[in-house]
């Protein structure tokens, strides 16, 4: 029996996994999935009543976890907590701990969804590119950062940004494998013309290209371009693959691209055998939580992700994908894709097709 760790976090995080809770219930009760279900406070939440975004306790038992599936946190209720019990520092130390390194972000546009983007149909209409963001270095890890006070009473803010050549090669080979299945084409995206880490991450992508992965078609593009290019032209790309900061841009960027943020799910993956980490890409939307307005589907995808890469039911997942698509075919749409429906009635909406 596989463990499934619920996270729902805060802001619309509770609300996106309470329909995803739904989802379970019914392929377990329908489907034949046997799930042991975990559930732990997270982020903000487990902060008010543990006075740390991320417990021991909580930790382990996502370690022990088949799978952790998470909605999202952080939100202005904590604006002022120290630095290191912030929400969004439980996130982070949560994916280092599980070492889930490759954060694959899927931006498909349903065939339903392509009058939906502020972009044009044609520019839209059949994308499915996968962006394959470094999860666990680069600036979000790199030493040394603070806030210090120069000599001359002068503040100073910094960050790291580094990689090694094991960090890059790891996530490189995830990118070609992926590319492998798909359209067979990589497009890496750094600054290596201002960088010196962006620099180094085009040498070892380039090495271990021409070393084992020669069969796959790559591209190197600055990632300003990229995210031009991402907006002119998105269909140009099968798989993109880039750092943890220029991810974190470029795919809440490609989202739009699938008519909403609250589409979008994703995987984050260790190595072989160790649990992954599913996470909207979305945040806790403080502007519309406790509205019940915030579109499930990303969530329910991720979940759906889940299925797929860690809880070894790929034939669910795939009835789980067809009956998203089948709702919006419906013409089933939350506010953010230009509808009237509430959370709940997006998820209900989904059960009825599955
Ligand atoms: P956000 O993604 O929360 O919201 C950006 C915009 O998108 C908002 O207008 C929001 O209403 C909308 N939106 C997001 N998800 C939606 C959904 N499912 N349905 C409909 N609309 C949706 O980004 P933000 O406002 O910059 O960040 C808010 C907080 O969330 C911050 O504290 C941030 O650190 C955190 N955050 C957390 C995660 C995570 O937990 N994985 C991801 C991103 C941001
Ligand atoms: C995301 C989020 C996170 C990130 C934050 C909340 C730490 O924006 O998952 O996209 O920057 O990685
Ligand atoms: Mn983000």
């Amino acid at each position: 029996m596989k463990t499934l760790l619920l996270l729902p976090g805060d802001g619309i995080g509770p609300e996106v996994i309470a329909e995803v809770r739904k989802v379970v219930a019914a392929l377990m009760a329908k489907g034949g999935l046997e799930l042991t279900l975990v559930e732990r406070p997270f982020g903000g939440t487990s902060y008010d009543l543990h006075g740390t975004p991320l417990t021991a306790e909580a930790e382990a038992v996502a370690l022990a976890s088949d799978a952790v599936l998470m909605g999202a946190v952080g939100g202005p209720k904590w604006a002022g907590v120290g630095r290191d019990v912030r929400p969004e520092a439980g996130l982070l130390r949560l994916r280092k701990s599980m070492d889930v390194f490759a954060n694959l972000r899927p931006a498909i546009c349903f065939d339903a969804l392509a009058d939906a983007s502020t972009l044009k149909h044609e520019v839209v209409a059949g994308l499915d590119i996968m962006i394959v963001r470094e999860l666990c270095g680069g600036v979000y890890f790199g030493q040394p950062r603070g806030i210090e006070t120069l000599p001359d009473g002068q503040r100073r803010g910094f960050d790291t940004q580094v990689y090694t050549t094991s960090e890059i090669e790891r996530i490189a080979r995830v990118a070609f494998e992926l590319a492998r299945s798909r359209d067979n084409r990589v497009t890496s995206a750094e600054k290596s013309n201002v960088m010196e880490s962006g620099l180094f991450w085009r040498e070892v992508v380039t090495d271990i290209h021409a070393r084992d992965y020669a069969d796959v078609k790559l591209d190197h593009m600055l990632a300003d371009n990229c995210s031009m290019q991402l907006v002119r032209n998105p269909k140009q790309f099968d798989v993109i693959l880039t750092d943890n900061l220029f991810g974190d841009l470029l795919s809440d960027q490609a989202s739009m691209a699938t008519g909403s943020i609250g589409l979008l799910p994703s995987a984050a993956l260790g190595v072989a055998g160790k649990p992954g980490l599913y996470e909207p890409i979305h945040g806790s939307a403080p502007d519309i939580a406790g509205q019940g307005v915030a579109n499930p589907v990303a969530a329910i995808l991720s979940f759906e992700m889940a299925l797929r890469w860690s809880l070894e039911r790929p034939d669910l997942a795939d009835r789980l994908y067809g009956a998203v698509e089948a709702a919006l075919n419906g013409g089933a749409r939350t506010r953010d894709l230009g509808g009237k429906l509430s959370t709940e009635e997006m998820g209900a909406a989904i059960l009825a097709q599955l």
